[in-house]
């Protein structure tokens, strides 16, 4: 579905809302269940158009992909395909996953070199040189990425010289059915690496000292099928935190795992919201007037990238001047010009972003940009007088389930077109 959102600001949002499974690590295991043949379940996987466009990319490889509501059947031959569809993969930056994978499992993998969001370079320098390390051998032609171990795939010490998310999740894939042990150290330590690892482990993996900076991975021979339960998407439950707090109204969001999220809601307490957590609850009431604060992305635990825009948005009309400091893609500005357009005082300077508090945004035509800024540009909205026309919305299925009905809802005036 393509199309606008159109948002008629102004109304504060109020009640209670779930959130599914993270988009983040239900594709990867998506990708991980091509390590072991045989039946797979996974649950609590979001109905959005990035799982839709994994499932194309596993039927391609062989598998066979079936929804049942949010539970994911996958149902892995046991020999696949080592070709992954050039114009799929293209579409989206996980899919470099199935690198490690494909040569897992058939010590061999055609992939193109991946595409996503645009914002900017996306490396893949430490997949690939990792994947050297443990015996694979590369050859870029014509866009797509040769992958051999022609003597199979062998553990080795890994370090990172930045804890990459992707990367660290590249190595794994490999490392499992790897001969020996495998060590990485300076790996990333997010959440939806650790759910990665948890349901690799059910398929019978050994990984030690997931959701640390060292883990390690003993390679077996073989692996089986399993179910797993995709862990609660942090994104979106921060989205619609922020949205509330935008709408100077009060959200609950359930489902949830509030301590993945400590550092963003540290943030919007700065701030000047209320934040109250139970164990799987948050509940956020958004100030009158945001108060300025200084905000840095950084990898977990620090300020997740992917609540950037976010932030950004809620503090356009904070009472003071913000510093938003973005250190994993420097690139993600593009949706700076459109909150301007509604009437922000933004701009940014290298990987700075420097916010003037406004006391009003007014609503205007603007375009989606990418998945983080067109939730962005709809909570801008959500404050906005007038109507907002946010064209291009079909970013937000890539990442958002259900988008535009939860926040009506929570009473937004906001439909889609
Ligand atoms: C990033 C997020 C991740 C999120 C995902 C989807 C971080 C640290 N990562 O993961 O939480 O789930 O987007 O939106 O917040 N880099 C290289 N070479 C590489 C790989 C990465 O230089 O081979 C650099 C990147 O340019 C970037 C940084 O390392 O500056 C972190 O990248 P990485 O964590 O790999 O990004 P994603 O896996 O896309």
């Amino acid at each position: 579905m393509s199309g606008s959102i159109v948002i008629n600001g102004g109304t504060p949002l109020q009640g209670t809302i779930g959130v599914l499974g993270a988009k983040n690590a239900a594709l990867k295991h998506m990708v991980a269940s091509l390590l072991a043949p045989g039946l797979h379940t996974i649950e609590n996987v979001p109905g959005i158009l990035d799982v839709a466009i994994m499932g194309q990319v596993l039927e391609h490889v062989g598998a066979s992909c079936v929804t049942d509501g949010t539970t994911l059947q996958i149902d892995v031959p046991e020999t696949p395909n080592p070709e992954a569809p050039l114009e799929l993969v293209r579409q989206m930056r996980a899919s470099i996953l199935v690198l490690g994978a494909l040569l897992a499992r058939t010590g061999e993998a055609r992939v193109a070199l991946p595409g996503g969001d645009d914002f900017g370079a996306r490396p893949i320098d430490f997949h690939l040189r990792g994947l050297e390390q443990m015996g694979v051998e590369f050859d870029l032609r014509h866009g797509v990425l040769h992958a051999a171990a022609p003597n199979g795939l062998t553990g080795t010490d890994i370090f990172f010289e930045f804890p990459s998310v992707g990367a660290t999740e590249n190595i794994l894939l490999a490392a499992v059915l790897a001969k020996g042990t495998t060590t990485i150290g300076n790996a990333a330590r997010e959440p939806e690496l650790t759910d990665l690892a948890e349901y690799l482990m059910k398929m019978g993996a050994k990984i030690d000292g997931a959701g640390t900076s060292t883990i390690e991975v003993h390679g077996v021979e073989r692996l089986g099928p399993a179910t797993h339960r995709t862990v609660p998407d942090r994104l979106e439950a921060g989205t619609y935190l922020v949205a509330g707090a935008m709408s100077r109204g009060e959200v609950t969001v359930t489902d949830c795992r509030p301590e993945h999220l400590r550092m963003e809601l540290k943030k919007l307490e700065e701030a000047g919201c209320d934040v109250a957590i139970t164990e799987h609850t948050v509940t956020v009431r958004g100030p009158d007037i945001p108060m300025a604060t200084d905000i840095a992305t950084l990898p977990y635990p620090g300020f997740h990238t992917d609540m950037h825009p976010q932030m950004v948005a809620f503090l356009s009309v904070a009472g003071g001047t913000s510093l938003v400091t973005e250190n994993i893609y420097s690139g993600r500005f593009r949706y700076l010009g459109e909150l301007n357009r509604m009437g922000a005082d933004i701009h940014a300077d290298g990987q700075h972003v420097v916010i003037r508090g406004v006391e009003n945004l007014s609503g205007c035509e603007i375009d989606g940009c990418d998945i983080r800024a067109a939730a962005a540009l709809t909570i801008a909205a959500l404050r906005a007088d007038g109507v907002t026309t946010i064209n291009d919305a079909q970013h937000v299925d890539r990442g958002y389930d259900g988008f535009v009905p939860k926040l009506a809802s929570l009473g937004a005036d906001i439909r889609r077109t």
